[in-house]
Protein backbone atom coordinates (compact mmCIF):
# COMPACT_ATOMS: atom_id res chain seq x y z
CA UNK A 1 0.00 0.00 0.00
CA UNK A 2 1.73 3.27 -1.43
CA UNK A 3 1.99 6.26 1.24
CA UNK A 4 -1.99 8.55 1.10
CA UNK A 5 -0.83 11.42 -1.30
CA UNK A 6 -1.10 14.56 -0.10
CA UNK A 7 -0.14 16.90 -2.86
CA UNK A 8 -2.94 15.79 -5.48
CA UNK A 9 -6.01 18.00 -5.06
CA UNK A 10 -8.10 17.33 -7.78
CA UNK A 11 -10.86 19.90 -7.39
CA UNK A 12 -10.27 23.32 -9.11
CA UNK A 13 -11.77 24.32 -5.47
CA UNK A 14 -13.51 23.35 -2.28
CA UNK A 15 -17.02 24.33 -4.13
CA UNK A 16 -16.33 22.13 -6.66
CA UNK A 17 -17.69 19.52 -4.00
CA UNK A 18 -20.20 21.13 -3.00
CA UNK A 19 -21.72 21.74 -6.38
CA UNK A 20 -21.31 18.19 -7.11
CA UNK A 21 -23.77 17.79 -4.03
CA UNK A 22 -26.31 19.85 -4.57
CA UNK A 23 -26.63 18.54 -8.67
CA UNK A 24 -26.98 15.13 -6.52
CA UNK A 25 -29.36 15.83 -4.20
CA UNK A 26 -31.09 18.66 -5.81
CA UNK A 27 -34.29 16.14 -5.81
CA UNK A 28 -34.83 16.59 -2.23
CA UNK A 29 -36.45 20.79 -2.68
CA UNK A 30 -38.28 20.83 -4.96
CA UNK A 31 -36.33 23.29 -6.53
CA UNK A 32 -36.49 23.70 -10.40
CA UNK A 33 -33.21 20.98 -11.15
CA UNK A 34 -32.72 23.43 -14.43
CA UNK A 35 -31.73 25.78 -11.37
CA UNK A 36 -28.42 23.56 -10.97
CA UNK A 37 -25.44 22.53 -13.12
CA UNK A 38 -26.13 19.57 -14.29
CA UNK A 39 -22.63 17.48 -12.86
CA UNK A 40 -23.61 13.87 -13.91
CA UNK A 41 -21.55 14.31 -17.28
CA UNK A 42 -18.74 11.91 -17.64
CA UNK A 43 -16.32 14.57 -18.20
CA UNK A 44 -16.67 15.15 -14.50
CA UNK A 45 -13.09 13.97 -14.03
CA UNK A 46 -11.82 16.00 -11.26
CA UNK A 47 -14.97 15.00 -9.16
CA UNK A 48 -14.39 11.18 -10.06
CA UNK A 49 -10.58 11.56 -9.08
CA UNK A 50 -11.41 13.85 -5.85
CA UNK A 51 -13.44 10.52 -4.54
CA UNK A 52 -11.02 7.67 -6.37
CA UNK A 53 -8.50 9.38 -4.24
CA UNK A 54 -11.22 9.84 -0.99
CA UNK A 55 -12.26 6.69 -0.99
CA UNK A 56 -9.15 4.55 -1.49
CA UNK A 57 -6.74 5.61 1.31
CA UNK A 58 -9.99 6.88 3.68
CA UNK A 59 -9.00 3.71 6.28
CA UNK A 60 -10.00 2.67 9.37
CA UNK A 61 -6.51 3.29 10.76
CA UNK A 62 -5.85 6.46 8.77
CA UNK A 63 -8.61 8.03 10.47
CA UNK A 64 -6.52 6.98 14.29
CA UNK A 65 -3.73 8.51 12.79
CA UNK A 66 -5.88 11.77 11.92
CA UNK A 67 -7.67 12.00 15.08
CA UNK A 68 -4.52 11.46 16.95
CA UNK A 69 -2.84 13.81 15.32
CA UNK A 70 -5.52 16.75 15.70
CA UNK A 71 -7.60 16.37 17.57
CA UNK A 72 -5.16 17.75 20.59
CA UNK A 73 -6.00 21.13 18.76
CA UNK A 74 -2.83 22.25 19.49
CA UNK A 75 -2.18 24.33 16.16
CA UNK A 76 -4.08 27.56 16.28
CA UNK A 77 -5.59 29.86 18.91
CA UNK A 78 -8.12 31.83 17.24
CA UNK A 79 -11.39 34.08 17.95
CA UNK A 80 -14.52 33.24 15.90
CA UNK A 81 -14.15 35.84 13.92
CA UNK A 82 -10.44 35.19 13.29
CA UNK A 83 -11.14 32.02 11.97
CA UNK A 84 -13.52 33.00 9.80
CA UNK A 85 -10.91 35.49 8.29
CA UNK A 86 -8.37 32.52 8.68
CA UNK A 87 -10.29 30.63 6.47
CA UNK A 88 -11.12 32.58 4.38
CA UNK A 89 -7.44 33.11 3.01
CA UNK A 90 -8.02 29.74 1.27
CA UNK A 91 -7.23 31.04 -2.16
CA UNK A 92 -8.74 29.06 -5.09
CA UNK A 93 -7.73 28.28 -9.06
CA UNK A 94 -11.07 29.22 -9.64
CA UNK A 95 -12.73 32.94 -11.08
CA UNK A 96 -13.60 34.77 -8.20
CA UNK A 97 -16.42 36.79 -9.91
CA UNK A 98 -18.36 33.40 -10.04
CA UNK A 99 -17.45 32.02 -7.26
CA UNK A 100 -18.29 32.37 -3.43
CA UNK A 101 -15.38 32.72 -0.56
CA UNK A 102 -15.76 30.42 2.04
CA UNK A 103 -16.87 34.00 4.44
CA UNK A 104 -19.49 34.46 1.83
CA UNK A 105 -20.85 30.65 2.00
CA UNK A 106 -20.73 31.10 6.02
CA UNK A 107 -22.50 34.11 5.83
CA UNK A 108 -25.08 33.12 3.38
CA UNK A 109 -25.76 29.93 4.92
CA UNK A 110 -26.86 31.63 8.04
CA UNK A 111 -28.18 34.85 7.08
CA UNK A 112 -30.96 32.60 5.12
CA UNK A 113 -31.31 30.37 8.46
CA UNK A 114 -31.65 33.70 10.47
CA UNK A 115 -34.10 34.59 7.17
CA UNK A 116 -36.37 31.92 8.40
CA UNK A 117 -36.86 32.87 12.04
CA UNK A 118 -34.88 30.21 13.28
CA UNK A 119 -33.18 29.77 16.95
CA UNK A 120 -30.00 31.97 17.18
CA UNK A 121 -27.97 28.68 18.24
CA UNK A 122 -28.98 27.42 14.62
CA UNK A 123 -28.13 30.91 13.03
CA UNK A 124 -24.11 30.61 14.46
CA UNK A 125 -24.46 26.94 13.60
CA UNK A 126 -24.61 28.16 10.07
CA UNK A 127 -21.95 30.73 10.37
CA UNK A 128 -19.29 28.18 11.06
CA UNK A 129 -20.09 24.97 10.31
CA UNK A 130 -17.32 24.43 7.83
CA UNK A 131 -14.64 26.38 9.67
CA UNK A 132 -13.04 22.44 9.85
CA UNK A 133 -11.76 23.29 6.19
CA UNK A 134 -8.88 25.22 8.32
CA UNK A 135 -7.93 21.79 7.85
CA UNK A 136 -6.62 22.87 3.70
CA UNK A 137 -4.53 25.35 5.00
CA UNK A 138 -2.53 22.85 7.70
CA UNK A 139 -1.67 21.81 4.38
CA UNK A 140 -3.99 18.65 4.63
CA UNK A 141 -5.57 17.51 0.94
CA UNK A 142 -8.53 17.62 -0.32
CA UNK A 143 -9.91 14.39 -0.19
CA UNK A 144 -9.36 14.16 3.52
CA UNK A 145 -10.95 17.28 4.16
CA UNK A 146 -14.28 17.63 2.07
CA UNK A 147 -16.46 14.68 0.69
CA UNK A 148 -19.18 12.72 1.67
CA UNK A 149 -18.66 11.21 4.61
CA UNK A 150 -18.82 7.36 5.60
CA UNK A 151 -18.65 4.87 8.90
CA UNK A 152 -14.81 3.77 8.34
CA UNK A 153 -14.15 0.06 10.76
CA UNK A 154 -17.22 -2.02 9.05
CA UNK A 155 -18.24 -2.55 5.03
CA UNK A 156 -18.80 0.45 2.90
CA UNK A 157 -22.32 0.77 1.31
CA UNK A 158 -23.19 0.75 -1.10
CA UNK A 159 -25.54 4.14 -1.20
CA UNK A 160 -22.40 6.01 -0.83
CA UNK A 161 -21.33 7.84 -3.94
CA UNK A 162 -19.07 6.65 -6.39
CA UNK A 163 -18.62 3.04 -4.26
CA UNK A 164 -16.75 1.39 -6.69
CA UNK A 165 -13.82 3.44 -5.96
CA UNK A 166 -13.55 1.63 -2.75
CA UNK A 167 -12.44 -1.52 -4.34
CA UNK A 168 -9.09 0.35 -4.01
CA UNK A 169 -9.34 0.46 -0.06
CA UNK A 170 -7.11 -1.95 1.82
CA UNK A 171 -10.10 -2.45 4.85
CA UNK A 172 -12.24 -4.21 2.17
CA UNK A 173 -9.75 -7.01 2.10
CA UNK A 174 -9.45 -7.10 6.18
CA UNK A 175 -12.11 -9.37 7.76
CA UNK A 176 -12.30 -7.26 10.89
CA UNK A 177 -13.48 -4.40 8.99
CA UNK A 178 -15.13 -5.71 5.78
CA UNK A 179 -18.24 -7.25 7.39
CA UNK A 180 -21.68 -4.92 7.63
CA UNK A 181 -21.04 -4.31 11.64
CA UNK A 182 -17.05 -4.43 11.57
CA UNK A 183 -15.65 -3.15 14.95
CA UNK A 184 -18.96 -1.70 16.02
CA UNK A 185 -22.05 -3.01 17.80
CA UNK A 186 -25.64 -2.90 16.33
CA UNK A 187 -27.82 0.09 17.66
CA UNK A 188 -24.20 1.62 19.93
CA UNK A 189 -24.76 5.14 18.27
CA UNK A 190 -22.98 7.59 15.87
CA UNK A 191 -21.12 9.23 18.77
CA UNK A 192 -19.20 5.46 19.04
CA UNK A 193 -18.85 5.47 15.19
CA UNK A 194 -15.15 6.65 12.83
CA UNK A 195 -16.36 8.65 9.81
CA UNK A 196 -13.96 8.94 7.50
CA UNK A 197 -11.77 11.95 8.36
CA UNK A 198 -12.60 15.93 7.28
CA UNK A 199 -14.07 18.96 8.22
CA UNK A 200 -17.50 17.65 10.01
CA UNK A 201 -15.65 15.62 12.58
CA UNK A 202 -12.77 18.29 12.91
CA UNK A 203 -15.06 21.39 13.85
CA UNK A 204 -16.88 19.06 16.30
CA UNK A 205 -13.82 18.14 18.36
CA UNK A 206 -13.21 22.16 18.45
CA UNK A 207 -17.14 23.26 19.72
CA UNK A 208 -17.98 19.81 21.24
CA UNK A 209 -18.66 21.13 24.58
CA UNK A 210 -20.20 24.48 23.74
CA UNK A 211 -23.36 24.20 21.41
CA UNK A 212 -26.46 22.23 22.06
CA UNK A 213 -27.29 18.58 20.73
CA UNK A 214 -28.65 19.42 17.52
CA UNK A 215 -25.97 22.09 16.56
CA UNK A 216 -23.39 19.33 16.99
CA UNK A 217 -25.03 17.13 14.95
CA UNK A 218 -25.33 19.34 12.12
CA UNK A 219 -21.68 20.22 12.66
CA UNK A 220 -20.18 16.93 13.10
CA UNK A 221 -23.02 14.74 10.42
CA UNK A 222 -23.62 17.16 7.47
CA UNK A 223 -21.61 15.57 5.10
CA UNK A 224 -22.70 11.65 5.85
CA UNK A 225 -25.52 11.50 2.90
CA UNK A 226 -25.67 8.21 2.66
CA UNK A 227 -27.06 8.01 6.27
CA UNK A 228 -29.16 11.42 5.97
CA UNK A 229 -30.16 11.36 2.51
CA UNK A 230 -29.60 7.16 1.38
CA UNK A 231 -30.69 5.46 4.79
CA UNK A 232 -27.87 3.52 4.56
CA UNK A 233 -26.21 2.81 8.46
CA UNK A 234 -29.53 2.60 10.05
CA UNK A 235 -28.57 -0.40 12.43
CA UNK A 236 -25.90 1.69 13.46
CA UNK A 237 -28.24 4.50 15.29
CA UNK A 238 -29.61 4.88 18.75
CA UNK A 239 -32.58 6.98 19.45
CA UNK A 240 -30.35 10.47 19.77
CA UNK A 241 -29.10 9.87 16.80
CA UNK A 242 -32.69 9.29 14.96
CA UNK A 243 -34.29 12.14 17.27
CA UNK A 244 -31.54 14.63 15.46
CA UNK A 245 -32.38 13.24 11.98
CA UNK A 246 -34.38 15.84 11.38
CA UNK A 247 -32.53 18.97 12.49
CA UNK A 248 -29.88 17.72 10.06
CA UNK A 249 -31.74 17.39 7.36
CA UNK A 250 -33.21 21.38 7.72
CA UNK A 251 -29.84 22.26 8.31
CA UNK A 252 -28.30 20.76 4.54
CA UNK A 253 -31.39 22.57 2.97
CA UNK A 254 -29.78 25.89 4.18
CA UNK A 255 -25.91 24.33 3.44
CA UNK A 256 -26.75 23.31 0.03
CA UNK A 257 -29.30 25.50 -1.31
CA UNK A 258 -28.85 28.84 0.27
CA UNK A 259 -26.25 30.41 -2.45
CA UNK A 260 -27.29 33.61 -4.59
CA UNK A 261 -25.50 35.92 -6.35
CA UNK A 262 -26.29 38.73 -3.50
CA UNK A 263 -22.98 39.16 -1.45
CA UNK A 264 -23.15 39.54 2.26
CA UNK A 265 -21.79 42.52 3.64
CA UNK A 266 -19.67 40.97 6.59
CA UNK A 267 -19.40 44.90 7.95
CA UNK A 268 -22.54 45.45 8.30
CA UNK A 269 -23.48 42.33 9.89
CA UNK A 270 -20.90 41.91 12.45
CA UNK A 271 -23.02 43.94 15.24
CA UNK A 272 -25.31 41.45 15.03
CA UNK A 273 -22.72 38.71 15.07
CA UNK A 274 -20.63 39.44 17.96
CA UNK A 275 -23.19 39.04 20.72
CA UNK A 276 -24.53 35.75 18.79
CA UNK A 277 -20.78 34.53 19.19
CA UNK A 278 -20.29 36.49 22.41
CA UNK A 279 -23.60 34.16 23.78
CA UNK A 280 -22.55 30.66 22.83
CA UNK A 281 -18.72 30.73 21.77
CA UNK A 282 -17.00 33.45 23.65
CA UNK A 283 -13.16 33.71 23.64
CA UNK A 284 -10.58 31.71 21.75
CA UNK A 285 -11.54 28.36 19.80
CA UNK A 286 -8.57 26.02 19.97
CA UNK A 287 -7.64 24.37 16.57
FE1 LIG B 1 -19.33 21.31 5.03
FE1 LIG C 1 -21.13 24.35 3.87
Amino acid sequence: MPLPPSDQNPLSNLEEWDEFLESKYVGSTGRNHEDYRNFDEPDRDSVREFYRLNHTYQTYDFVQQKKADFNSLDRREMTVFEAIDYLDTLVDDSDPDIDLSQREHLLQTSEAIRADGHEDWFVLTGLVHDLGKILCLFGEPQWAVVGDTFPVGCAFSEKIVYPEYFAGNPDVLDDRLNSRLGVYEAGCGLRNIDLSWGHDEYLYQVVKDRLPDPALYMIRYHSFYSWHHEHAYEFLLDDLDREMLAWILKFNQYDLYSKCSVRPDWEQLRSYYTPLIEKYLPGILRF
